[in-house]
């Protein structure tokens, strides 16, 4: 089935603030090395921009979570898919994620890091959805705030599909 889907946040807009992003990222951590954390499978496209536009030596790694099944709601369920291949510890670590909308994803993956003893361990989001929030995450670096709106596009899906879109849209369901 085809959906209706809106654009809320054109390529344009989105390539541009990644580029603001990616020069902040590099004067945050100038001096340092930076491993970037991301969450599949999101947050691969927006990983993938961000690491482009990075000037310090990065490196990466990727974690698997499953906390939605084929529907548009959290089921409040984290689970472990795929670990990561390295050791964070002493790495300056950011992990890099597509949205943060309940925030229980990240609450329980940034406690789970925290663990493991990396030097620095900090949050970047493309998109954050505050007023869905249910736990309290601490995010160091959002590309858009947008409204309680289901989106794909540049990552994101509904239902595994729409990922490739180039662009943040809202699905009309
Ligand atoms: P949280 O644990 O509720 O914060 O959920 C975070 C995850 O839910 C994200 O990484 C996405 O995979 C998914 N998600 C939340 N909102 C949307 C949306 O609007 N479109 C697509 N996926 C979403
Ligand atoms: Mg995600």
């Amino acid at each position: 089935m085809e959906h209706q889907i809106n654009v809320m946040i054109s390529e344009e807009d989105v390539n541009k603030r990644i580029c603001e992003m990616g020069a902040q990222i590099s004067k945050d951590y100038a001096g340092k090395e930076l491993h970037l954390i991301c969450v599949l499978r999101g947050g691969s496209f927006f990983m993938c921009e961000l690491a482009k536009r990075i000037t310090v030596p990065v490196s990466l790694d990727f974690m698997s979570v499953s906390s939605y099944g084929s529907d548009t709601k959290s089921s409040g369920v984290v689970k472990i898919v795929k670990d990561l291949d390295d050791s964070i510890q002493g790495k300056d670590v950011l992990v890099v994620e597509d949205i943060i909308d309940s925030g229980r994803t990240l609450s329980y993956l940034m406690e789970m890091f925290k663990d493991r003893g990396p030097a620095s361990l900090h949050l970047c989001t493309l998109l954050d959805k505050p007023d869905r929030r249910v736990i309290e995450v601490n995010v160091d670096y959002t590309g858009f705030e947008i409204p309680d709106k289901f989106v794909v596009g540049y990552g994101l899906d509904y239902d595994q599909k729409y990922r490739n879109l180039p662009y943040i849209g809202e699905v009309i369901i």
